[in-house]
């Protein structure tokens, strides 16, 4: 990516200091939202097993989120954690030891480039900002790979949108996968049954929202200050998710305002990395079912925090984990999620979504047919779209076309 991982920080050494070099050495402690929420945990009977085969995986990044122990594929039957990474050689110990890896690295390029044939599959959780250039590197040696969001980061990375598609194609049968949690929320796994089986009738009208309050005393470290100033919309996947993964569509247009965050010294030109003036941004899509969407980002609005979403269609609507309208069609579906292995829990982070990413991930790879739901053109376009999202923020809210990827 172009903001340069050496030279990720700008302007002055007061700048630098006043946007928080403490953010960045924050080590992996305290409570973070989405990491103790308690849901729905019901299935609809237990887990079967698809397979006999064990597919060997390499996990890159334990950061504040230790986000490579976070996903269960320790856990899962169909898995042997061969390596782990981390650039830090304390992080990359403990995530070594939690997830059971024989080997470790000491950077993910490392990992990717000397294991060779020991290897089938590599988890990428490292910061956002190196996602796609690991993905790439992945996908270029042979292995499956499956990746923490965003897809990739920022108008500067939109480049590596094409080389992913790419990539995958011409990997001959490689599984790439988006590890987006709200994919996998009971409320985002509901309406994609609902949708599937044509219970919205059109799908006129898609909500989602993400608030994080993450200014001040809420704020999260991360590697080189990634988060620091992060413009909302270059994180959009937990709200887009909510259309583009429940359709499987994508957004045509976009128009967003942004709001501005003068009274937090973070926010501005020059500020932060990024030249992000906004705490929060609103964007209005239309979207490849004819229909509008309302998806919203917000760090610096303290008081609520959470990832929620809701769809309305001619047939009827889902909104507070609730079907209403057509019963015909609703009716008849199984709306709660499926059963797991033994040893992985759906009552765990981001709604209990992440052993369900791990295992569509396995069964896309061990499955002949089985397709992963956030795959590359849902990745992107539940990214790109966000950036875009905020390039109109940056232009007052004017309307952009969007790219749309197949
Ligand atoms: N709900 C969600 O889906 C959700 C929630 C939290 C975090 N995330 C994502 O998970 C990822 C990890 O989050 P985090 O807060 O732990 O990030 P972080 O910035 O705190 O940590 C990143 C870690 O990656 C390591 N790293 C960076 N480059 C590396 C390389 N080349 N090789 C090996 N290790 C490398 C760093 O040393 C660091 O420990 C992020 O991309 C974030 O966007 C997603």
């Amino acid at each position: 990516m172009n903001i340069s991982r050496k030279s990720f920080f700008f302007g002055s050494a007061a700048a630098t200091a006043a946007i928080g070099l403490k953010a960045m050495a924050q080590a992996p402690t305290g409570k973070i939202q989405g990491f103790d929420e308690s849901i729905e945990t019901k299935t609809d009977g237990p887990w079967q097993p698809f397979s006999d085969k064990k597919v060997r995986v390499g996990i890159a990044g334990y950061g504040v989120c230790m986000f490579g122990a976070a996903f269960s594929f320790q856990d899962h039957p169909n898995v042997e954690v061969v390596a782990a990474t981390d650039l830090d050689p304390e992080r990359c110990a403990k995530l070594a030891q939690i997830v059971h890896a024989k080997r470790t690295y000491p950077s993910a390029e490392e990992m990717i480039d000397k294991e060779g044939r020991n290897m089938d599959a590599v988890f990428i959780a490292t910061d956002a900002a190196s996602h796609a250039d690991l993905v790439l590197r992945a996908l270029d040696r042979g292995y499956h790979v499956c990746s923490a969001v965003p897809a990739l980061l920022g108008e500067r990375q939109l480049d590596r949108a094409p080389k992913l598609v790419e990539a995958v194609k011409k990997s001959g049968g490689l599984v790439y996968a988006l590890f987006e949690t709200t994919a996998f929320r009971p409320q985002a796994i509901a309406m994609r049954r609902i949708y599937e089986a044509g219970g919205f009738g059109q799908l006129a009208y898609t909500e989602g929202e993400y608030f994080h309050y993450s200014v001040g005393t809420g704020s999260i470290g991360s590697y080189k200050g990634w988060r620091i100033g992060l413009p909302p919309q270059y994180y959009p996947t937990h709200s887009n998710g909510f259309y583009t993964c429940v359709t499987h569509g994508h957004f045509t247009e976009v128009a967003c305002i942004g709001t501005p965050a003068d009274d937090i010294p973070i926010y501005g030109e020059r500020k932060n990395p990024y030249g992000n003036p906004f705490r929060s941004e609103v964007a209005f899509f239309k979207t490849s079912d004819g229909g509008s969407a309302r998806m919203t980002v917000a760090w610096g609005l303290p008081g609520y925090g959470g990832e929620l979403g809701r769809c309305f269609g001619t047939k009827g609507c889902y909104r507070n984990d609730r079907f209403a309208g057509d019963g015909s069609i609703a009716g008849k579906l199984k709306l709660v999620r499926a059963g797991l292995p033994p040893g992985m829990t759906n009552n765990g982070h981001h709604g209990g979504s992440h052993p369900y990413l791990t295992d569509d991930f396995l069964r896309a790879i061990l499955v002949p047919g089985h397709k992963v739901c956030v795959d590359v053109a849902t990745a992107l376009n539940t990214t790109v779209s966000g950036v875009y999202a905020h390039m109109s923020a940056m232009k007052g809210g004017e309307t952009l076309k969007l790219p749309v990827f197949a």
